[in-house]
């Protein structure tokens, strides 16, 4: 009891150090979520209009009224492609028009085909394919169906909400009623008294104009936010809109603030919280046994989401559900909106790979790197000069360690104008470039979003000349204050603005690097340290007239769409690197994630897992934390460990605070340093798979890391698992994520009720485990604990290089785990690591298959890189006995190998066949 006591006191101590959350919103600080929140379920006044309903090939429409105050709507609901179908609603003639997303779908989505089935005074039934829609005139409500099976409904609780625009009323007619007044009417009251109550946004006192803190927002357009609600009544668990540093799977929001999706700059953020961070992805799941399905809440203000679960612990919540009605009262979400339309797709799944694949065909998926993308990167706030890059670069190839890219944050430019570098401290960057590309390493540095008001600095000049800056409603430049001191931010919603600033990023331009350098966008949510929240003013003006308020959301994936431009323009055959802070639905077509500004203790390194794999579910597999944590300084264990989890997570970057100590390896002990070593290198040597994996990612959609219902949909007992993940279907990873541990529980999941598990084999013992669930491994300092699934063949390079660059001709090993039946299979993606020639077909893409103790080929299109590459080694996990040889034809001709026991694999040795070549190996028993 005292320790407990004595670790809530330390911990709220710790809150103290960290974040000061008064800088930021709760629900009650913001209007529009306190109007909307005051809405009580059950008492929708929405209804169709009879008689206006009009069908067509892959839609309907009709109007929407509402029945208190009589306002007009117009309702579509659209059939898709794919098992999705898409609602809008919007004002029937509003005031003036609202915002509606652009740039966020890839693609003007598929339409889908449509039969109107039945249609009665109160209810319409649309069928496409296996699907079905049927809308309910009043209150108005639609369920979708999937091969008969309720899978959403939207409106069932009656949350909906469409403040309309109005002009603003007349101060002294107010006061009129109560302040208090709750929209909802208590149950008896008669329809009279029901219409006397004013609604909520006529009555908030902020709704046409709020301050928080010394910020003024003057709202000239009041009250207009948007809400509704969708019930997933197959679903346990709720999952997706990112980014919050919280689990994966979402909490009640009963008594605590709703999660909320605005993008912000958060000093020291916490974990465990429904607090906004750096992106927003208004993109929710709902997952049962039986089935999957998702919506994407298509809308760019600032959102808040309440959570629907039975509670805040995902065990008792599924039990409360056996327990009660699910179909009753089943998991939901609400999303609030503060301005713009509803527009929302409806994902209907069923699998979990098919419902995160519905997602990625809208707003497409993320594209291959380059190789080194995937290698090891080294950053910190900030190597200071050119000798300390080169110190550091010198020293990974001292102590042996693999490292592909040096990163450079904002200390490199002139007074922190982008485009520019510091003449004292990086007096010849070309050269300084050249020396780290001989060495096959690549340089990656920081252009932000935040322009120095400087009038010796061209991108000023020009932008102040031009009109580029966002402005505010008087037309005057607004001025903010970032790195640079004053600055303002272009506006990259005006395709103009989108032009110069990628034209900056043309060598003719930027004659200081060359096109192997690559980007790293940070503070574009955009940061504005003494702005609201650390961001802009919402009433600030935008291309188009829009408000901030409407696209707040957008700015840094316009912002990482420009920069995307400027690197094509560049050098059309090298595909661009950036790593971006803030993102938006679609941001994966343009850039890497990495969590923002974490911190060195034990449960950043988890959340770590839980925001990636919530990122990688919602489209944005290429995510990764900073390795170490950002703020403060990691002792050696924390460190150790951080390094083995990141070498398993999608992007691998150690990145620090510039008031931290130095950390990089050889400055720990011996030991530390040679864990990092070992865990570096682990990573190098899975650098086949991922390339693969990303590969299969772009042409399938679906995410390189998963969680782990997405191929065990059915164990529950698996559902609100994060701290383990895996890799594709081959991979599962669980790193030691405490201190002190010598063991960590694994949980190896069921494939069925019957609690059936997959074989799965030690990566490095290849102990073979057998039954589903929890499995204690032992651990030393360098054990991460990662297992291959037994039907899988991963590809892997096992020689030790100091880059990635210096292995691409390197042979492969390819570790086949066999399954209960004896067979195994695997894919491998070669190309050239960095041009666009795959896209034309120069690319190799094979399958490994191996069963009747035979391991074949298949080529998938046909292989046409000229890759120097050959099979160096099989090893096989999973034999019932050693076999006596084995036989491998090639191209008719046959040769025997060698069989080796090695532990519990066999190991073939120089299989000698060219990864282009036809082959067929047989062992002989
Ligand atoms: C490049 O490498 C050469 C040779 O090691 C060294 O003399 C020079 O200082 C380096 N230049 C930069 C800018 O790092
Ligand atoms: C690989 O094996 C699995 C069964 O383990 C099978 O479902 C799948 O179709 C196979 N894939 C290929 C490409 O052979």
């Amino acid at each position: 009891m005292r320790a407990a006591l004595f670790l809530l006191l330390f911990c709220v101590v710790g809150l103290a150090l960290g974040v000061d959350q008064t800088n930021f919103k709760t629900c009650d600080q913001s209007s529009f979520c306190r109007r909307v929140r005051k809405l009580q379920p059950g008492n929708s006044k929405f209804a169709l209009v009879p008689g206006t309903l009009n069908t067509y090939s892959d839609s309907v429409t009709a109007d929407i009224i509402h029945k208190d105050n009589q306002h007009l709507f117009v309702f579509k609901l659209e059939a898709l492609q794919g098992n999705t179908f898409r609602v809008l609603i919007d004002e029937k003639s509003p005031l003036r028009p609202r915002y509606k997303v652009e740039h966020a779908l890839k693609d003007t989505p598929r339409p889908g085909t449509i039969k109107v089935l039945n249609e009665d005074g109160n209810q319409l039934t649309i069928v496409s394919g296996p699907n079905k829609a049927v809308i309910i005139g009043d209150p108005f409500r639609i369920d979708f169906y999937q091969d008969d099976v309720l899978s959403v409904s939207v409106n069932a609780k009656g949350l909906m909400n469409f403040e309309y625009l109005r002009t603003k009323p007349n101060t002294e007619a107010k006061n009129e009623v109560d302040g208090n007044v709750d929209a909802a009417a208590p149950a008896e009251a008669t329809p009279e008294a029901q219409n006397a109550v004013k609604p909520a946004e006529d009555e908030d006192p902020g709704a046409w104009e709020e301050n928080f803190k010394s910020h003024h927002d003057s709202k000239p357009y009041g009250p207009e936010a948007v809400a509704l609600d969708f019930s997933f009544p197959e679903a346990e668990v709720l999952f997706g809109i990112p980014e919050h540093a919280d689990s994966f799977v979402l909490k009640s929001t009963s008594g605590t603030d709703p999660y909320r999706l605005y993008n912000l700059d958060v000093f020291e953020y916490l974990i465990d919280s429904k607090m906004a961070l750096y992106g927003s992805i208004p993109l929710i799941y709902g997952h049962g046994t039986q089935r999957t399905a998702g919506v994407y809440w298509q809308n760019a203000a600032e959102t808040w989401v309440d959570i629907y679960t039975a509670s805040n612990n995902v065990v008792s919540s599924i039990v409360n559900f056996v327990s009660r009605s699910r179909k009753a009262d089943p998991p939901a979400a609400q999303f609030i909106s503060e301005s713009g339309i509803i527009d929302a797709f409806i994902l209907l799944g069923p699998t979990p790979m098919d419902t995160f694949k519905q997602y990625t065909d809208l707003t497409g998926t993320g594209n291959l790197p380059q190789l080194y993308s995937l290698a090891y990167h080294q950053c910190r706030w900030n190597y200071n000069d050119e000798k300390d890059v080169e110190t550091v670069s010198e020293n990974f190839d001292l102590y042996d360690i693999p490292m592909d890219t040096m990163w450079l944050d904002i200390e490199y430019t002139d007074a922190k104008k982008y485009f520019t570098w510091d003449q004292y401290k990086f007096p010849n960057p070309l050269n300084m470039i050249k020396n780290l590309t001989d060495l096959g390493r690549h340089l990656v540095i920081i252009i932000d979003p935040h322009i120095k008001r400087d009038t010796g600095y061209f991108f000023h000049n020009d932008c102040t000349e031009r009109g580029y800056y966002v402005k505010h409603a008087d037309n005057r430049d607004y001025e903010g204050w970032c790195w640079p001191g004053a600055a303002s931010y272009p506006d990259f919603f005006n395709p103009e603005v989108r032009k110069y600033y990628s034209d900056q990023y043309l060598l003719s331009n930027f004659k200081t690097v060359t096109s192997d350098v690559m980007f790293w966008n940070d503070m574009n949510e955009p940061s504005v340290f003494n702005g609201p929240e650390v961001t802009m003013y919402k009433d600030l003006i935008h291309y188009g007239n829009w408000e901030h308020r409407d696209v707040h959301n957008l700015y840094g994936h316009m912002y990482i769409w420009g920069t995307f431009d400027g690197l094509i323009k560049r050098d059309p055959n090298q595909r661009p690197f950036i790593l971006t802070r803030a993102f938006f639905a679609g941001s994966q077509r343009y850039a890497a994630i990495w969590t923002g500004d974490n911190t060195a203790d034990w449960g950043h390194l988890q959340h770590s897992i839980k925001m990636c794999l919530t990122a990688a579910v919602s489209g944005l597999s290429f995510c990764g934390a900073d390795v170490g944590g950002f703020f403060g300084n990691p002792d050696p264990e924390l460190f150790e460990r951080w390094y083995q989890t990141g070498a398993f997570l999608p992007f691998f970057r150690s990145h620090a605070h510039i008031d931290t100590k130095r950390r990089e390896p050889w400055l720990y002990p011996e030991k530390t340093r040679l864990v990092i070593q070992d865990a570096i290198r682990k990573r190098y040597a899975y650098l086949p798979l991922w390339y693969t994996m990303f590969y299969e990612h772009e042409i399938d959609g679906g995410p390189v890391v998963r969680p782990l219902l997405a191929h065990y949909p059915k164990d529950k007992d698996a559902f609100g698992i994060d701290n383990s993940f895996l890799l594709q279907d081959r991979l599962l990873v669980r790193p030691v994520l405490q201190q002190g541990v010598s063991k960590v529980d694994v949980y190896f999941p069921a494939i069925d009720d019957k609690k059936t598990g997959d074989l799965w084999y030690d990566v490095d013992t290849y102990q073979r485990y057998e039954k589903s669930g929890y499995e204690s491994i032992p651990v030393n300092d360098y054990k991460v604990p990662v297992f291959q699934r037994g039907g899988t063949i991963v590809p892997r390079k096992e020689r030790h290089r100091r880059t990635s660059l210096l292995m691409q001709n390197d042979p492969y090993t390819l570790i086949v785990c066999l399954d209960r039946e004896g067979k195994a299979n695997g894919t491998l993606y070669i190309d050239d690591e960095k041009s666009y020639g795959y896209r034309k077909g120069n690319y190799i893409h094979v399958n490994f298959a191996f069963e009747n103790y035979r391991l074949t080929n298949y080529f998938i299109g046909t292989p046409k890189y000229d890759s120097k590459s050959w099979i160096e080694r099989l090893v096989i996990a999973g034999l019932e006995k050693v076999p006596k040889s084995a036989t491998i034809v090639i191209d008719g001709i046959s040769k025997q190998l060698d069989v080796l026991q090695q532990g519990k694999a066999v190991i073939i040795r120089k299989p000698g066949v060219h990864v282009r070549m036809d082959f067929s190996l047989r062992l002989n028993n």
